[in-house]
């Protein structure tokens, strides 16, 4: 009986001492520090963050941000027209667009094999700058204002990389 009682006495302990580690890990999650920090319609994002063709969902003013550091492979491949939607910081080329389908709004998904983004909503689709390669969507995914800030853009604000693209038309605002 006394075994018996010993073995639930430990038994009960090891689910106290898993419940502890538990918690302490959803305790370091929060304490982690977020990828993107978000204060009054400004998102700064830390462009050295992101790998290669690995797309990442950020968030600036309830829209969808989509962040993808284009490969060497991938950029061997893109037309120097197409560069002009690619954002450079240091020796990296980022692509950094709202991902909202300029359709009718939907959220493309983006294939890491094909470098390319599919709007399942009519079959629209876009290379790895976002650009369109089939139609219905009239033009390529929108890109937000930004600013760099060496390593860091911040989105919502206005530097001259952005009024660049502005001017010749590579986006529109948003
Ligand atoms: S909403 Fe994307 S193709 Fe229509």
């Amino acid at each position: 009986m006394s075994n018996r009682r010993d073995f639930m006495g430990m038994a009960l302990g090891g689910f106290t001492a898993l419940g502890g580690i538990g918690a302490l890990y959803a305790m370091k999650k929060t304490w982690d520090p977020l990828p993107s920090v978000k204060s009054a319609g400004f998102t700064t994002i830390d462009l050295k963050d992101y790998q290669d063709n690995v797309i990442v969902t950020e968030k600036w003013r309830g829209k969808p941000i989509f962040v993808l550091k284009q490969s060497k492979e991938m950029l061997a491949k893109t037309k120097e027209e197409e560069k002009k939607r690619l954002i450079k910081v240091g020796d990296g080329y980022y692509l950094v667009c709202v991902g909202l389908c300029t359709h009718l709004g939907c959220i493309p998904s983006y294939d890491p094999n094909d470098k390319s983004f599919l709007c399942a909503c009519h079959g629209g689709m876009y290379d790895a700058t976002a650009e369109v390669t089939k139609a219905p969507p009239p033009r390529g995914l929108d890109i937000p204002p930004f600013r760099i800030d060496g390593t860091k853009l911040v989105l919502g604000e206005t530097g001259p990389e952005y009024e660049k693209m502005l001017a010749d038309g590579t986006t529109m605002k948003v």
